[in-house]
């Protein structure tokens, strides 16, 4: 039997990417998905992806950066779903450029998806999550262990984003849930491409981290016996970039 049959996972960021990949792994193990972003008709695109049409998979779009959004989706989510044994946070927005003239109002949204969102997503969430003794996946960045030059904004969301993991953890363990973060390199999506185009570098996807090999960690990691917990993976692609 799959080891995530019949479970409930709520996946941000499911229109594509890593989180599309995450969202078609979990499926394929047997959880019944349900999906977060901002376009409904490309979480159903998703959706019909899966090879099993006959679960009740669900999508919800909405725009995390917008903090009323977030709270009727956690409504929403809290009407609908009876349980949630997973939620991983894929969503994810990056800004590039230099720290001299990179606009506020850019890390403040950065911050709202990147940080706020899960945040206030796992907090609602929460109560389904240990009546389930589930398990809690942020989708980190090597971003958020090491900042560099030009991504000041988006490093410190994703530092943010792992002391709330790391706190989670620490308080939640007691109750049999379990919280990893993925500190994820530069992995082939759309977010890559953008951001090789803004750094004026070549794009090439075949020598970067594949979306599938992140789920493929994912889902090995919260299938593992109770016994052990995965707290943090790091990724990244082999060969360096120039
Ligand atoms: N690719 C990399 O190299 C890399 C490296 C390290 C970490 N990461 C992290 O991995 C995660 C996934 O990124 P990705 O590479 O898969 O990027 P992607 O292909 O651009 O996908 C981003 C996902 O986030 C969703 N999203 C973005 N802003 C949103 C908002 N305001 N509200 C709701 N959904 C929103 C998008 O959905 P819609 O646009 O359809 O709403 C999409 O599903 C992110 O957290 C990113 O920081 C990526």
């Amino acid at each position: 039997m799959n080891a995530l049959e019949g479970q409930i996972a709520v996946v941000t960021g499911a229109s594509r990417g890593i989180g599309e990949a995450i969202a078609l792994a979990l499926a394929e193990r047997g959880a019944t998905l349900c999906l977060v972003g901002r376009n409904r008709d490309s979480l159903q695109a998703v959706l019909a992806a899966t090879r099993t049409p006959q679960r009740q998979h669900r999508c919800y779009a909405s725009d995390l950066a917008i903090d009323d959004q977030v709270d009727e989706l956690a409504a929403v989510l809290e009407r609908d779903l009876p349980a949630v044994h997973i939620l991983v946070h894929a969503a994810g927005a990056l800004e590039w450029g230099p720290f001299e003239n990179s606009p506020a109002h850019e890390f403040d949204s950065q911050y709202r998806t990147n940080v706020r969102a899960p945040y206030v997503l796992t907090q609602r969430l929460l109560p389904r999550l240990k009546a389930a003794q589930g398990q809690v996946v942020f989708v980190n960045s090597s971003a958020g262990l090491s900042a560099r030059a030009n991504v000041a904004q988006y490093a410190a969301t994703k530092h943010a984003l792992k002391a709330v993991a790391d706190s989670l953890r620490e308080e939640v363990n007691a109750d049999g849930v379990r919280v990893m973060s993925l500190f994820v390199g530069r992995t082939a999506t759309r977010m890559q491409a953008q951001l090789h185009a803004v750094e004026g570098k070549a794009y090439d996807p075949a020598s970067l981290i594949q979306p599938e090999d992140v789920a493929a960690l994912a889902v090995h990691a919260l299938s593992l016996p109770r016994t052990v917990e995965v707290t943090e993976i790091a990724l990244r692609p082999l060969r360096k970039p120039a």
